[in-house]
């Protein structure tokens, strides 16, 4: 069994916080050992709960058109969540649920080692970069110490707020164009600026 099979058995059978005790199934992840892109959403919803699989429902539906767009299929990709299992009536992770956590994520990027890290949603986002809003850095690549972070907005707000679907579809354009500049050992984006918070401090 590889370790990241192993770490998918941990997380199973995991008891680290409430949601052990709620959840269906928990949800580690799923896709190559080795993928260039891992995407990475919040949390379980119905049907993930239901199934142990990541993006499953109709948020799922809409992240494979997604990546259908750019023609990406979902095998290409490994995708996981925050926090695997699902808070009760989809309600946002709490604090200490996604702190519980971390480390199943932090793990996994370690053992996948994608190149780039699309996060979608503010949770995911916040793993990364504390600080930043996603209305301001959504489609806007950066490198940070994993490889490259592709902020982009959740597929599920796209389902509630009819105008993200087109920024969704216009940010996940730019993925080609990194996944090829990544390939070529030539990827030019950005590293992290201090945001405005961080400096007024000085
Ligand atoms: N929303 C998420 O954030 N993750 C899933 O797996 C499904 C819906």
């Amino acid at each position: 069994m590889s370790e990241l099979e192993a770490l998918a058995q941990r997380i199973r059978t995991c008891q680290d916080c409430p949601l052990g005790r709620t959840r269906t199934l928990a949800v580690p992840g799923e896709g190559p050992e080795h993928p260039l892109v891992m995407c990475i959403g919040e949390a379980p919803g119905y049907h993930e709960d239901q199934q142990g699989r990541p993006f499953v429902g109709p948020a799922g539906k809409f992240l494979e058109e997604l990546l259908a767009s750019v023609g990406l299929k979902r095998s290409d990709v490994y995708i996981t969540n925050v926090v695997k299992c699902r808070p009760p009536d989809n309600r946002d992770p709490l604090p200490g649920e996604i702190e519980a956590c971390k480390k199943y994520l932090v793990r996994q990027i370690e053992l996948l080692q994608p190149k780039i890290i699309v996060t979608l949603g503010r949770y995911s986002l916040a793993h990364f970069a504390p600080r930043e809003s996603i209305s301001k850095v959504h489609g806007k690549p950066r490198k940070i110490k994993e490889g490259i972070l592709f902020p982009m907005y959740h597929p599920a707000a796209a389902l509630h707020y009819q105008a993200l679907r087109s920024t969704l579809e216009q940010d996940i354009r730019l993925l080609p164009a990194l996944i090829k500049q990544v390939q070529e050992g030539a990827a030019q984006v950005p590293s992290a600026q201090p945001s405005a918070q961080q400096l007024s401090m000085f």
